[in-house]
């Protein structure tokens, strides 16, 4: 089962992410040690970097022998970037984020300096260290200072959304998006959200939540406003209802399955928070919207609808406003 939680909090939107218990994909394994985390993939230095960077941390920077042995005691397979590299100065190794390195443990030099300027650390060299080619694809990423996958509800004044496959990021909308939906041709199923601005929110400094959501399956939908249900349907209900809603004071839980997946949508008013959870595997790296693709992989979580894989959390949250909805 995977499990996501979002929480619309007063200036954030924070998905909250437990591991894909079936993670077939390799791209996003983890391995954890404090501080550090390996992030398996088919990396060059750049993507390593990104990788570190999109989980909220960076590349390693290992400044101690004891540094060095912790990073070593997570056993690790294959060979990792780490944080050196000699790219501004050829011969002279610094950490990325600036500075001369304090420390270092090489066990090997490549023969060709002049372009193996990005150092690996690798476990053939009992975690030694290596030059090697910033363009080559290694194991994965060795990165430092990446946050706990689930931080405490509410934990920071960041504004935060969080997608299905755990990339956290700022996003201040206003209107309606798509939160999520089946993305193939015949879509299935859609839900949208609408973000307003809070009492607190100024021209500068803009400061939206949600406040409804337009869960659509087939003809029928569901719109939760606050803690008002507006169902309907565009066309006779003929089957039995596909959208099923329970709710109390302050919470609303909505479920739907389509083929072996079903989508359970948990909305609290109190606190402004979405959480939604999947089952079933089916819509693994079919989805689309704010949410992501849910492949497992966070790198290439900012898709627009036209395709294209953006940097930008600002870009790729416009580009899923539901264009055709008039807001106040
Ligand atoms: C995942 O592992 C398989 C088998 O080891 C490999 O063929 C595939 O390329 C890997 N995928 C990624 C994205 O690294
Ligand atoms: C909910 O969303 C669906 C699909 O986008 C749309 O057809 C429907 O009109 C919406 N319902 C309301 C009340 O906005």
């Amino acid at each position: 089962m995977w499990k996501y939680i979002l929480f619309y909090c007063a200036t954030c939107i924070f998905v909250n992410h437990a591991a894909p218990s079936h993670s077939a994909d390799n791209r996003s394994i983890e391995k954890r040690g404090a501080p550090y985390v390996v992030k398996s993939g088919q990396f060059d230095f750049y993507d390593a970097q990104r990788a570190c960077i999109f989980a909220g941390g960076k590349l390693a920077e290992i400044r101690t022998p004891a540094e060095q042995a912790a990073a070593a005691a997570l056993g690790f397979e294959g060979d990792l970037f780490i944080g050196v590299t000699d790219l501004n100065v050829e011969g002279v190794f610094e950490y990325v984020t600036g500075g001369g390195i304090t420390y270092d443990n090489w066990e090997y030099m490549g023969s060709f300096p002049d372009i193996q300027d990005c150092a690996m650390m690798s476990k053939a060299l009992n975690y030694g260290w290596m030059n090697g080619n910033c363009g080559q694809k290694l194991d994965g990423a060795l990165c430092e200072g990446v946050p706990e996958p689930d931080p405490e509800p509410g934990v920071s004044g960041d504004p935060h959304m969080r997608t299905f496959d755990g990339r956290p990021y700022s996003f201040q909308g206003t209107c309606w998006y798509t939160l999520f939906k089946d993305c193939s041709s015949s879509s299935a199923f859609e839900v949208t959200t609408e973000f307003q601005p809070r009492e607190d929110s100024t021209v500068e400094h803009l400061r939206t939540r949600t406040v409804s959501f337009n869960a659509t399956v087939g003809g029928e939908f569901v719109v939760i406003n606050g803690l008002d249900i507006e169902e309907g349907s565009d066309g006779p209900v003929t089957k039995a209802r596909s959208i099923h809603i329970q709710k109390d004071d302050t919470t609303a839980t909505l479920t739907f399955t389509s083929k072996d997946t079903t989508f359970t949508l948990h909305w609290s008013l109190h606190k402004h928070t979405l959480g939604v959870s999947i089952t079933g595997s089916d819509y693994r790296g079919r989805l689309c919207g704010l949410l992501g693709d849910a492949d497992g992989d966070t790198l290439n979580d900012f898709l627009k609808p036209d395709g294209r894989v953006v940097h930008d959390a600002a870009e790729f949250g416009e580009s899923w406003k539901v264009e055709s909805k008039k807001c106040n």
